[in-house]
């Protein structure tokens, strides 16, 4: 509970780079979601090139908190695992969130960048990553040590609670 209200979007860094285990307990955490069918259907591209980095800021228009990551993790949707047609997205999105969950309990910071369905930042990030056909990129995940302070987040609405219908 802690982790899902504490977890904001960071979208400053500090220059410390983190620690590979730590980067390797928030990817098994996102490898630890559920899916559909139990497919899951997710590829990894860890990014710490300084070039890497810089390059996506030219593919995507709202990642230039990307200038002060040191590392990015690039969640792709593999379609030649898919078993379950039309959920793959659905299983990534579940990834992406037990990574930004678990680098929260970790201290760690985080921002989600969306990839998919923007066919642009697709094309973009599979020429760069040099990505086969069958893997869609999904989600951009930089995480690192928080150079800016959020409150938790706190946003309950009841009245979009419904009981046993509309
Ligand atoms: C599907 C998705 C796409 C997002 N894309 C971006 C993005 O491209 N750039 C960005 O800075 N934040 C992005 N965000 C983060 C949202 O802006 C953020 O979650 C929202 O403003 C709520 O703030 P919070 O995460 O601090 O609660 C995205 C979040 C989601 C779930």
């Amino acid at each position: 509970m802690k982790a899902i209200y504490q977890r904001r979007s960071i979208r400053k860094f500090t220059k410390d780079p983190i620690e590979n285990t730590l980067l390797m307990e928030c990817i098994k955490a996102g490898m630890n979601a559920p899916s559909a069918g139990n497919q899951m259907p997710w590829e990894f591209i860890v990014i710490d090139q300084r070039e890497l980095l810089n390059a996506i800021m030219n593919i995507h228009p709202h990642s230039a908190m990307l200038s002060t990551a040191t590392v990015a993790v690039l969640i792709g949707g593999d379609l030649s695992k898919e078993t379950r047609q039309g959920y793959w997205m659905q299983d990534c999105a579940a990834c992406t969130q037990n990574i930004l969950l678990a680098a929260t309990s970790l201290g760690l910071a985080t921002v989600w960048l969306g990839v998919y369905p923007r066919q642009d930042r697709v094309e973009g990030l599979r020429k760069l990553f040099h990505l086969p056909e069958h893997i869609i990129p999904f989600s951009l995940v930089p995480i690192g040590h928080a150079a800016e302070e959020k409150a938790p987040n706190d946003k309950f609405f009841p009245e979009r609670i419904h009981r046993n219908g509309w």
